[in-house]
């Protein structure tokens, strides 16, 4: 029988072995997420502050912002520290880091997903839409998505926490992931495993299905407008969402979707980068740059400031 602790400690390479410039990644990745905590709360002020902005769509909006905010705050202080330190982390730690990135990724799957449901009842069925999304059905979809995620994230880690380690316990990534957990463990994954492929794909499936349907019913409906305004009136509304949503499953489905014999570390520790830091980073920006009520909002809100101010 080998030998084994219960709270063993592991070492989190970060990306250390990939490149010897600390300075460059740490400032590199300091800048991301100070531009990702600005973006994000900026979006969050502007929600809240912004009588144009308390429609559902936007509502959402917040919310989506203040879950980026949270899934990289789980992973880029840690990674911060230990480009400067390498230091280690013990398991229950480990467990704790998968637990809320486990919880704030699926509630962002689920977010994605209640966002482009909202943009095919504005754009599909315009007259019934204040009738279809009340604030009632928007505040339950929202718990509906925490609550069900923190279930499965329990679950997930749970099962993660009952793995044993033997040797030494060098992980190859900036945080602690389930795949490189089940890469070190000396226990039988095959239940979790199994768990994973079974239950583990529901929370981003299923919102990938809401999303997909209701992209195909929104562009049917926009191709069958006559005018060219109202085409991309119609299409301005839901454009910046799209960029979103590919932005995001596109890096998940190029993580996830792909014969297991082409699984490299450092390949997915690089795409790992795109979806964790990168793409919370970026939303904020595209939702500003391409929609014209975020930016009207961010305009009067500086304008207004800078008249008090004088
Ligand atoms: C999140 O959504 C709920 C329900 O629609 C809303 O009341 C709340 O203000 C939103 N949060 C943010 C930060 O926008």
């Amino acid at each position: 029988m080998k030998n084994y602790s219960k709270n063993p400690e592991f070492l989190l390479l970060g990306l250390s072995d990939i490149s010897d410039h600390r300075i460059l990644l740490f400032m590199c990745f300091l800048i991301m997420y100070l531009l990702n905590l600005l973006g994000n709360s900026t979006i969050i002020f502007l929600v809240r502050s912004n009588s144009n902005l308390r429609t559902p769509m936007y509502f959402f909006l917040g919310n989506l912002s203040f879950v980026d905010m949270c899934s990289t705050s789980t992973i880029v202080p840690k990674m911060l520290a230990n480009i400067i330190l390498t230091s280690s982390l013990y398991l229950a730690e480990c467990i704790v880091q998968l637990y809320f990135f486990l919880v704030f990724a699926c509630t962002e799957c689920f977010i994605l997903a209640i966002m482009a449901y909202d943009r095919f009842v504005a754009i599909c069925s315009p007259l019934h839409y204040s009738m279809m999304i009340s604030n009632r059905l928007c505040a339950m979809l929202i718990i509906v998505s925490w609550l069900s995620s923190a279930l499965h994230s329990l679950l997930h880690s749970l099962m993660a926490s009952t793995l044993k380690f033997c040797g030494i316990n060098t992980i190859h990534h900036f945080f602690c992931d389930m795949t490189p957990l089940l890469h070190l463990t000396c226990s039988d994954t095959s239940l979790n495993k199994l768990l994973i492929y079974t239950e583990g794909g529901l929370p981003v499936l299923i919102p990938f299905i809401i999303v997909l349907t209701s992209y195909v019913r929104i562009i049917s409906t926009i191709v069958k407008i006559r005018s060219r305004d109202g085409r991309s009136k119609a299409f301005s509304t839901c454009s910046s969402h799209l960029i979103v949503v590919i932005l995001f499953y596109g890096t998940i489905f190029f993580m996830y979707m792909r014969p297991s014999s082409s699984f490299t570390v450092n390949y997915d520790r690089i795409v790992s980068v795109v979806y964790t830091i990168v793409a919370p980073m970026l939303n904020p920006f595209i939702y500003t740059l391409r929609n014209k009520e975020v930016k009207g909002a961010l305009k009067k809100t500086f304008v207004k400031r800078r008249f008090y101010k004088s």
